[in-house]
């Protein structure tokens, strides 16, 4: 007798879910500068070829799937084809690597948040955040495991955040947050940009990023980027989608929701490109260089050059602008993590047909307690750096190539997800999806992972200069382990009580 495995109340809820998924980090630290060095203002040709191509079918691929097969990702696959569970627990396993360091990410952000209101970073905020997180970074990586305090307790807060969250299910927990959190992340964030285009040099910095460098569309790399982009900025591929959908009712449109998760995501990806390069030209005003010397992305973005605008900016507007920018990222990273988490959550629920609190406790505390004890202290950021690189090259673009092969050339099942998605959608797909999950998807997604293992293994230095058995033990072993790991899992039979055997 298996427990109940929870449900969205209905269309809206759902999109309001995939939408907190798919709104993160990714939007705010990472599309800004992937756009500016991308060709610009042209870089959104390839970034809408890479969005009606590749990121709206392979979301109906996770759509349909999920929604099909009625299950959690390894349920699902097992259910579409037997021998494909072990795609499902690989998604299971990129899901935990992931959710270990993104908790950290939460933290950092969470404590930078109330370090605004004082700007405890003086005027050095490099150096504060070297401080702060006690890493030393490069070549001289002494990899060390001491306890970094101040991080710590933001640390156990995020996860008890979580376990809250998760343990109040599908609806009350997942859905009901996101359709808090999201509107609120939207005004914040429409405030910040409002805010941060009447700072002096902010129209220089708009300019820098919507000049379009057409030539750029000539470089096979500027499409690869577009194409990686959206993968990684939709959450496709992680088991995520596949799991929200199998929340849904039967009869629900999902081509439909489909467009709007996507242009959703992308609309706020706009946004914050005006809000970060409105800051970014402010600061490189303000400090006298050219833009270009102040664009970087991620933990150098939000941790060193936004504190460094903040200090910058005039009194009062510097403070406004630090809460709702790291208020910002809690909220966009939060609802990122808990559609994470719930991948394993559902996954152990299914396989042992636990209710939705035993199977929240038997994930989570484990999961909170590994992340805590590891990423709270020293070894935090070269860890986050080294698996970030690897889950998401040989987890989730592996695993997002392996699973379109197979579907469309092994299992050949393209035609009946295909007539599931017609059969409520409010539009109907045919041959392009065809096409676009079949053939553009694996072959930007083969390319991308044969130019990224060059990349590594041609590079004379360690991946960001990190010791070699650091890189070889948290990047190549874990990247394989992961695999060989889905492999067994996917060998162990499922007890009686499992949910595998239910229909629901
Ligand atoms: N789609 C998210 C973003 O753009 C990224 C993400 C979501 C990563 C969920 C992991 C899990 O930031
Ligand atoms: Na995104």
């Amino acid at each position: 007798t298996s427990a109940d495995r929870g449900a969205f109340s209905g269309r809206t809820a759902f999109i309001f879910a995939a939408i907190g998924s798919a709104v993160g980090l990714g939007n705010i630290w990472r599309f800004p500068a992937v756009a500016y060095e991308n060709g610009g203002g042209a870089f959104i040709l390839p970034y809408l070829v890479a969005l009606l191509t590749a990121g709206i079918p392979l979301l109906f691929l996770d759509y349909a799937i999920g929604h099909r097969w009625r299950g959690s990702a390894p349920t699902a696959w097992r259910r579409f084809k037997r021998w494909t569970e072990f795609i499902g627990w690989w998604q299971v396993l990129i899901a935990l690597i992931i959710a270990l360091y993104y908790a950290l990410i939460l933290a950092w952000a969470t404590n930078y948040t109330i370090f605004s209101l004082d700007q405890r970073w003086g005027d050095d905020p490099a150096g504060f955040f070297g401080e702060y997180t006690q890493a030393l970074g490069g070549a001289e990586a002494t990899i060390s495991f001491d306890i970094v305090p101040a991080v710590l307790v933001s640390m156990i807060i995020v996860w008890l955040a979580v376990i809250i969250v998760m343990a109040l299910g599908v609806q009350k927990g997942i859905a009901a947050s996101s359709v808090v959190f999201i509107p609120l992340l939207v005004l914040m964030f429409v405030i910040l940009v409002a805010r941060a285009l009447f700072l002096p040099g902010a129209i220089d910095g708009l300019e820098a990023l919507f000049k379009p460098n057409w030539g750029a569309l000539l470089d096979p790399s500027v499409w690869i980027a577009a194409y990686g982009q959206i993968f990684f900025s939709l959450s496709v591929a992680f088991g995520i989608m596949l799991t929200y959908s199998s929340y849904l009712k039967k009869k629900t449109d999902l081509t439909g929701s489909g467009l709007v998760v996507g242009f959703a995501n992308s609309s706020f990806e706009i946004l914050a490109g005006i809000g970060v390069f409105s800051a970014l030209g402010f600061m490189a005003q303000a400090q006298g260089v050219a833009i270009d010397e102040v664009v970087t992305d991620g933990v150098g973005l939000a941790f060193i050059a936004f504190p460094a605008i903040i200090s910058q900016a005039p009194t009062g507007a510097g403070t406004l602008i630090g809460v709702l920018f790291f208020g910002s990222l809690v909220l966009a990273g939060f609802t990122s993590l808990i559609s994470i988490v719930e991948v394993v959550i559902a996954a152990i629920q299914d396989k042992f047909g636990f209710a939705r609190i035993a199977a929240t406790l038997w994930v989570c505390v484990p999961l909170a307690v590994v992340s805590t004890a590891l990423f709270s202290t020293t070894m935090g950021l070269p860890l986050l750096d080294v698996l970030d690189k690897w889950a998401n090259e040989y987890g989730i673009v592996a695993a997002a190539l392996v699973s379109t092969i197979v579907v469309t050339y092994v299992v050949r099942g393209l035609p009946t997800l295909r007539d599931h998605l017609n059969h409520q959608g409010t539009f109907g797909i045919g041959t392009w999806w065809l096409v676009c999950v079949g053939v553009i998807a694996p072959l930007v997604l083969g390319t991308s992972l044969v130019l990224s293992t060059r990349d590594l293994l041609m590079d004379p230095n360690t991946y960001e200069g990190y010791p070699g058995w650091f890189v070889f033990v948290f990047g190549w072993l874990m990247a394989i382990g992961l695999v060989v790991i889905a492999i067994g899992l996917s060998l162990i039979p499922w007890p009686a009580g499992s949910n595998l055997h239910k229909d629901d």
